[in-house]
């Protein structure tokens, strides 16, 4: 067997330039890869969608009357082809965030009609995991300068997160005008956090205690949603009383 010293002998270090090569090399397979990567997400996107909407019309009823058990299935069918959407808008965004080209078409937009429209979208993922949600928010539009898409992206993962961390209780969205702010936030009665834990998870590739457990995720929604709230000029953050004790992540914009 080859020891240390031995191993170096044989592979003597490599020079600089050699070094600097070879990183050269690297980052330009790198390169490839996100661009396939990106490339198959986004072919992905709507076979994925018309999955969906089959499922969701044979759900209605469209096809002829469906039972309880083929209305359960159904409804799994829609929320796998959701979550897997969503881990493809992440897929592309990230690419785009790694090399620094993401490229927002700010307008003056409601935040109010976003978070509605989000909540909309995961309602049928609390229904089935029998969680109580709700939306708190004025009655009137709070406008922030913003890009819908991509505003509308960082609700989304968070959102996905509080069905994802949350077995049973409640999650609560809330808009509220604060002043020359608009502060967005979403609570769980979920999992929650360490104090410890907490600076992390908006990090590349950080999850939290579960990770390892049954709740699959990459680690990346987070780290998104961080990079889109700091190109429109927000904060991000979290708070929690610890595991097992529910969180809230909020984030804020000024008002337009
Ligand atoms: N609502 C929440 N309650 C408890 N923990 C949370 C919540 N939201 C996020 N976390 C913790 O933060 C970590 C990072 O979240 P993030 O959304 O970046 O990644 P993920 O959910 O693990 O994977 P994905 O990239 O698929 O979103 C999670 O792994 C989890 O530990
Ligand atoms: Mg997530």
């Amino acid at each position: 067997m080859l020891n240390m010293a031995d191993a170096l002998h044989k592979h003597p270090e490599p020079s600089n330039e050699e070094l600097q090569k070879k990183i050269a090399e690297l980052e330009e397979l790198n390169r490839t890869k996100n661009s396939l990567l990106s490339f198959a997400a986004h072919q992905m996107k709507a076979p994925l969608g018309i999955v969906k909407g089959y499922a969701t019309l044979f759900r209605e009823g469209q096809y002829g009357e469906v039972s309880e058990k083929q209305t359960e299935v159904l409804r799994k069918i829609e929320f796998t082809a959701d979550e897997l959407v969503d881990l493809l808008a992440n897929v592309i965004d990230l690419k785009k965030i790694e090399e620094g080209k993401m490229e927002y078409e700010f307008s003056k937009t409601d935040l109010v009609g976003l978070a509605k429209d989000a909540v909309d979208g995961i309602k049928l993922l609390a229904e089935n995991k029998k969680l109580e949600l709700a939306l708190s928010a004025p009655t009137k539009n709070i406008f922030v300068q913003a890009d819908p898409r991509e505003l509308k992206h960082v609700i989304q993962n968070l959102l996905d997160n509080a069905i994802k961390y949350t077995p049973s209780g409640f999650i609560r969205v809330e808009v509220k005008d604060a002043g020359g702010e608009a502060v967005f936030s979403v609570t769980d009665s979920g999992m929650g956090m360490s104090a410890d834990a907490k600076p992390f998870l908006f990090n590349e590739f950080v999850r939290g205690n579960q990770a390892g457990g049954e709740i699959k995720g990459s680690g990346i929604g987070l780290h998104i949603a961080k990079s889109i709230v700091n190109a429109h000029g927000g904060k991000i953050w979290a708070e929690s009383d610890g595991e097992g004790k529910g969180s809230t992540f909020f984030f804020s914009l000024k008002k337009a």
